[in-house]
């Protein structure tokens, strides 16, 4: 008997009256869609950046609820100087036209991360974004932008000690739900489903508190170039697993 999964075979039929949640996806390939081509690795972020709003838009027709990005990390700084401002750039580029097209698309956009390390014109975007899309009902965009997992668990528990500080939280009453309120995703349904594209089997510091029960997807296809097609074969995988949660499966 082979002790190895043997590869899944792809599905592609979604029951879309039975969607996950909440999506989150680590956008990673940018460079290496750029490389095959002959192109500058920024070429990759700007077709990465446009595949964001296909799929973004994508997730709002088939009625998803939640949708979580990373697009940048704490810990993409240490990119060329150049590399990292035409990323700003793409970002700026990308907010300006969302907030034009916000009425029509009412899609609800958030950010996750520490947006004061940002360019001030970016974090004015941002923080604009935020407030027009505020009652939004669409899909709910989360951007983590200048996040990191643990990052965000520090500040979290910063914040935390601050209210116990000023007795305003009691440390021997902390429970999950209640530090899960700290944290920048607070108030929002934990992933479902976290999709990697790109080949690379690792989180990279994206939601390590939060992917705790979540089913992980993982394909060799570049972020650029994952499509919708791939989107429906990440949703069939997911929805022909089984959540046990620590359970048993009733029957
Ligand atoms: C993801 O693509 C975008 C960011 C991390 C900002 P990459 O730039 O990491 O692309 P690869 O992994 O080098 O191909
Ligand atoms: C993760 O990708 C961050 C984003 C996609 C924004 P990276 O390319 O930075 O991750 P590593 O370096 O391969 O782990
Ligand atoms: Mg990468």
């Amino acid at each position: 008997m082979p002790f190895f999964r043997t590869k899944e075979a792809p599905r592609t039929e979604v029951d879309f009256t039975n969607l996950p949640r909440h999506v989150a996806i680590i956008m990673d390939g940018n460079g290496r869609w750029a490389k095959k081509r002959g192109l500058p690795r920024t070429a990759g972020h700007a077709a990465g950046a446009e595949n964001f709003r296909t799929i973004a838009t994508y997730c709002k027709e088939i009625g998803l609820e939640y949708l979580t990005v990373y697009a940048f990390s704490t810990e993409n700084w240490k990119r060329p100087a150049e590399e990292v401002s035409a990323i700003m750039g793409l970002l700026k580029k990308y907010l300006l036209e969302a907030i034009e097209k916000m009425e029509r698309d009412r899609v609800k956009m958030c950010f996750f991360g520490d947006l004061s390390q940002l360019p001030e014109e970016l974090q004015l975007l941002c923080e604009r974004t935020r407030e027009i899309s505020r009652h939004y009902d669409g899909v709910q965009v989360n951007i983590c932008l200048n996040y990191g997992g643990r990052d965000e668990i520090l500040r979290a528990a910063r914040r935390f000690a601050l209210d116990c500080a000023e007795g305003k939280a009691d440390p021997n009453h902390l429970t999950e739900a209640q530090f899960s309120s700290y944290l920048y995703s607070a108030g929002v349904p934990d992933p479902d489903l976290i999709i990697r594209p790109s080949g690379e089997l690792r989180l990279s510091n994206f939601l390590p508190w939060q992917s705790a029960y979540a089913e992980f997807y993982f394909t060799d296809v570049l972020w650029p170039d994952f499509s919708k097609e791939e989107l429906h074969r990440a949703l069939a995988s997911y929805q022909h697993r089984q959540r046990r949660f620590g359970g048993v499966l009733n029957g």
